[in-house]
């Protein structure tokens, strides 16, 4: 299973994203999440430019809606050369499935296909308080990776405090894509279910998604550095 770390590129123009890409000069380009914000900013011409650029990308849209409007979007997708995009999971298997057809491109080519369970952002006191859903966090999350499962996505994103239990539920091969990294004894800004890069490894994270603490660091080249040699033993 190839393991990764994926840096959120969370800036909302073309200038401010090339500045920060051009920190990594070196021979590893860097896995990079697109996400709302740079793509209803920049459109479709960012991923090209950024995929020219050599980079690996993962187009972090979270796609919620009926599923044929679903599957329709994910088509118009088809059409860009990305690696891994998403759905939410919440929107049923039904919309998961229309997502997983609209994404395949004629030839049977297509990018991973995952879908959010709960926002790393979500804590359990406000899902049931807000969202009304009583069930613990955790059955929670394995509920909703089982339904990507049986709609045929190839993993979840989730916290990296529940990557074993997805792998429990859905098996070793189903992709567990953790954001909600922190270093030890750094901000938790907005996250509530956090962990370090090592820690996320040892639980079972496949690819772990890093905004801030390499976006906001005073060396993201150093940080990004530090993330790989925790996450892959990688130096
Ligand atoms: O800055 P930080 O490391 O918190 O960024 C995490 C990134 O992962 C953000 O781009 C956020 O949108 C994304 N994300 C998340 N929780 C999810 C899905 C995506 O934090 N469940």
């Amino acid at each position: 299973m190839p393991k990764d770390v994926i840096i959120a590129c969370d800036f909302s123009s073309r200038n401010e994203t090339m500045d920060f890409l051009d920190l990594f000069a070196g021979e590893r380009k860097p896995f990079v999440k697109i996400g709302m914000e740079l793509f209803y900013s920049e459109g479709p011409s960012i991923v090209r430019e950024i995929r020219a650029r050599g980079h690996r990308i993962f187009l972090d849209l979270k796609l919620h809606d009926i599923p044929n409007t679903v599957r329709k979007a994910c088509r118009a997708l088809s059409g860009l050369d990305i690696d891994m995009c998403n759905v939410h999971a919440a929107g049923t298997v039904e919309m998961m499935c229309a997502a997983l057809e609209g994404l395949t491109r004629p030839d049977g080519t297509r990018a991973l296909l995952i879908a959010v369970t709960q926002l790393t952002s979500t804590s359990e006191e406000s899902m049931r308080s807000q969202l009304m859903i009583d069930a613990p966090m955790e059955e929670v999350i394995a509920r909703y990776a089982s339904n990507a499962r049986a709609a045929g996505l190839d993993g979840v994103v989730c916290s990296p405090l529940e990557a074993g239990l997805v792998k429990k539920a859905c098996g070793q091969d189903f992709l567990a894509v953790t954001p909600g990294i922190r270093f030890e004894g750094s901000s938790k800004d907005d996250q509530a279910r956090i962990t370090t890069p090592s820690r996320a490894r040892e639980i079972g994270s496949d690819y772990i998604v890093v905004g801030r603490p390499v976006t906001a660091a005073p060396d993201p080249a150093a940080a990004y550095a530090r993330c790989l040699e925790d996450f892959l033993n990688f130096d």
